[in-house]
């Protein structure tokens, strides 16, 4: 694997990881709002998604209603949609120098597809290694959460569970695991938080800790 900061590229890769449920829309929100009342280009971005190709492939892997995704081909609409928001959006952006905060990226699909799934971890790893050319984020903040607590937490309102979401306890419990190994396999590169803290502490340790990052 590239370490990203040998990559020497101007701007700053972000990503938020987590369970479902953990609060990383919200943490990206305040980040980006932060980031940007200091004067920094912040593009806020999420996976599946973001290019028109992503947003189709979004659809089709969560939703419901597509007959059989097995895992395999679920860990490939990933990985493509993936391809596509590295190329036309990560890559671009990091060039120009902007912070580029992405809610989940890699570490998703090792997770979901090689752990959730029984895919193996290092197989999708190597995969989205080839899928995005080495483009991994400086540093990967996981949102920590209970699956349980998570379920309440998304369906709050009653938000119809997605395809992954539906899946049952045990499956986000293995997914947890994975984001915590991710994260123990390279500290250096992880910022683990507990996504019970409040809002605002949580947004606080992370701006402390993307600001060392900072030029
Ligand atoms: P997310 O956008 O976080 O869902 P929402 O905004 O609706 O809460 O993620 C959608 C789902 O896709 C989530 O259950 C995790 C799953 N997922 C994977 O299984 N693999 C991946 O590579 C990615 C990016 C997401």
């Amino acid at each position: 694997m590239t370490s990203p900061l040998q990559q020497h590229r101007p701007g700053l890769f972000l990503a938020f990881e987590g369970g479902d449920g953990a609060g990383k829309s919200t943490q990206a929100a305040l980040l980006a709002e932060a980031l940007a009342a200091q004067g920094r280009t912040v593009l806020r971005t999420r996976e599946p998604g973001g290019t028109p190709i992503g947003e189709k492939l979004r659809s089709l892997v969560l939703d419901h209603g597509h007959g059989t995704i097995d895992a395999r081909c679920e860990a490939l609409i990933f990985a493509a949609a993936r391809a596509a928001h590295g190329d036309q959006v990560i890559a671009p952006a990091l060039a120009r120098g902007d912070v580029v905060l992405t809610d989940r990226y890699i570490d998703s699909s090792v997770a979901y597809q090689g752990v959730g799934r029984g895919l193996g971890a290092e197989r999708i790893s190597a995969l989205n290694e080839w899928a995005t050319g080495g483009l991994w984020p400086d540093l990967t903040i996981v949102l920590d959460v209970d699956p349980e607590e998570g379920r309440v937490r998304r369906t709050a309102g009653d938000a119809a569970e997605d395809r992954l979401e539906s899946e049952p306890d045990e499956f986000h419990l293995s997914i947890r695991a994975a984001f915590l190994d991710a994260a123990a396999a390279h500290p250096g590169r992880y910022l683990v938080l507990n996504a019970r803290l409040s809002i605002q502490e949580l947004a606080a340790q992370i701006l402390d800790r993307v600001r060392m990052l900072l030029p």
